[in-house]
Order: C-alpha cells, then sequence, then structure tokens
C-alpha cells in the first residue's frame, strides 16, 4: 500500500478533515464488525430481532442480555493503533472524528468523537429517553427507571430511529465544511452516515477511503487504501511527521 506523494500533502495543511468510523475502526480491538460473512453479528443475530425498540417491547429479556453480552466483550476491549493513530492527528489537525460505532473506543483513546448512533455504556428511560445514572435504575432484567417504571435501554440508536439532533447537525457542518472526507472501517450502507461522505463531495471535498474491502462508495474514492486502519492510520501518522 503506497500512500500517495499529492495526498501526504494535502493532509499535511490545515484544511478542516472529516473522520467517518464505521466498526472495522474496532476490528483489531476485537469488537466484532457487524456485516463480516462469517464473524458480523449480523451474520449470527437478526437485527430486526436484536435492534429495534419493537423487538425490546416483544422480547426485553433477549434484547437486554445480548446488550449486557456486547458491553461485556467491550470493557474488556482496548483501543488498537487506528484510535490512538486519529487521536493524536487531532491533536495536531482541525480532524472531526464522526465515529457509528457505540463502544465509546475512540474517547477512552484520549480522541474527541461525534457518536453518531449513541453509545453502549449509556442507559436511557425507555419512554422518556433521557440519560439514566446508575442511581436511577432499579436492578432487574431488564432494568427500569426507578421515576416512571419503563425499562432502561442502552443508549445506542436502533433501527428506524432518528440520529441524535446535536450529532447530525455537528456531522453534517462538518461535512459541508471539510477539505478531505476520510471514511474508514465502514460498509457505508447505512443512512444517513454514509450520506456524509456524498455531502462532503458535493461540497466539493476529496475523498479518502481506508477499508480492506470495496464498498458502494469505493469507485468515487480519490485515495483508496486498501488494508486495515490500524495499519493504514499509524502509517499515515508516522508519514505526516505527526507523532513526534
Ligand atoms: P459493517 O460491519 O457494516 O462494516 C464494517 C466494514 O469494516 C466493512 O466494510 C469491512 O470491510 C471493514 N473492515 C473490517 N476490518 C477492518 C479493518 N481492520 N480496518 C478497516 N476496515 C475494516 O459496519 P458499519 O459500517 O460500522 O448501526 O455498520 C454501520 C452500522 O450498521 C453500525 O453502526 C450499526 C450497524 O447496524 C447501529 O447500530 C445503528
Amino acid at each position: 500500500m503506497q500512500l500517495a506523494p499529492d495526498l501526504l500533502a494535502r493532509l499535511a495543511g490545515r484544511e478542516p478533515v472529516l473522520v467517518l468510523a464505521g466498526a472495522g475502526l474496532s476490528a483489531a480491538s476485537g469488537v466484532p464488525t457487524f456485516r463480516a460473512a462469517q464473524t458480523g453479528l449480523w451474520a449470527k443475530f437478526r437485527p430486526e430481532e436484536l435492534a429495534t425498540a419493537e423487538a425490546y417491547q416483544r422480547d426485553p429479556k433477549t434484547v437486554w442480555q445480548w446488550y449486557v453480552w456486547r458491553r461485556e466483550l467491550i470493557q474488556k476491549a482496548q483501543p488498537n493503533a487506528a484510535h490512538h493513530a486519529l487521536t493524536t492527528w487531532q491533536k495536531q489537525r482541525p480532524v472531526t472524528i464522526v465515529t457509528q460505532n457505540v463502544d465509546g473506543l475512540q474517547a477512552r483513546a484520549g480522541g474527541d468523537a461525534i457518536e453518531f448512533h449513541g453509545n453502549i455504556e449509556r442507559n436511557l428511560c425507555f419512554d422518556e429517553h433521557r440519560v439514566l445514572t446508575d442511581d436511577d435504575i432499579i436492578a432487574g432484567e431488564p432494568p427500569t427507571c426507578r421515576h416512571c417504571n419503563a425499562y432502561a435501554r442502552p443508549g445506542v440508536v436502533w433501527f428506524g430511529e432518528a440520529i441524535p439532533e446535536y450529532a447530525l447537525l455537528q456531522a453534517n457542518q462538518a461535512a459541508e465544511q471539510c477539505h478531505t472526507v476520510v471514511s474508514v472501517g465502514t460498509s457505508s450502507l447505512v443512512y444517513p452516515a454514509n450520506a456524509l461522505v456524498e455531502t462532503a463531495l458535493r461540497a466539493g471535498a476529496a475523498f479518502v477511503e481506508i477499508n480492506p474491502e470495496q464498498t458502494p462508495v469505493s469507485s468515487l474514492a480519490d485515495y483508496r487504501l486498501a488494508a486495515g486502519a490500524e495499519e493504514v492510520l499509524p502509517r499515515l501518522i508516522e508519514a505526516l511527521g505527526f507523532n513526534e
């Protein structure tokens, strides 16, 4: 994999960059992606049975247990070289990171990420949607909200739900204003996250894709870096001289 000199020259400048991250960013941390043929979460489970509000109402115990399993897996995971490289980059240049990942690993690597699909660690009240602290919760499977007795639910965006307004606003603004958009570790299949690349391209940005596999937007990429994020991002940051 070659890092083109004109790509490095572009990123050496101080113009704003948008990084749109997906599950592939955390793959090297041992967090399963969604759509890998054998190991992806959606190869083993049906999203409509686990990741919708209707599924939770239908079978709260199964859905809650699935999230407990994923939370435990994520708590044991550590940020990898790709998360650390993004944090380093962000310290040197105006880089907005929009992550579809709910694992919080970018924040644990010291980075600042717009969590487009929420955060799995957080609990919300199912009825009132407000954030619940541990003191607001009565233990159970699933736990319930102490104030209104509704179920607690994980603070992630389920299929059919809207992206948190603030995250959508900030992400769209970053897409409209960026000079380069870097898509890393996402299949680009899920709307509206995938539309951020189109927004950036319409506004004149260059497009870099970091992904070992082709995606529906690969043909639009000005630069395709076809390898793992944990390999590409540290090399990129080193070539730019940002880790001194
Ligand atoms: P996917 O599982 O759809 O795609 C993961 C992408 O990462 C694939 O294109 C892989 O080729 C790529 N990949 C795998 N290993 C990689 C590595 N080491 N480095 C770089 N890329 C790698 O995951 P997302 O695109 O994140 O939504 O999925 C988008 C959304 O769909 C998720 O946020 C989730 C899911 O349903 C919600 O939970 C709302």
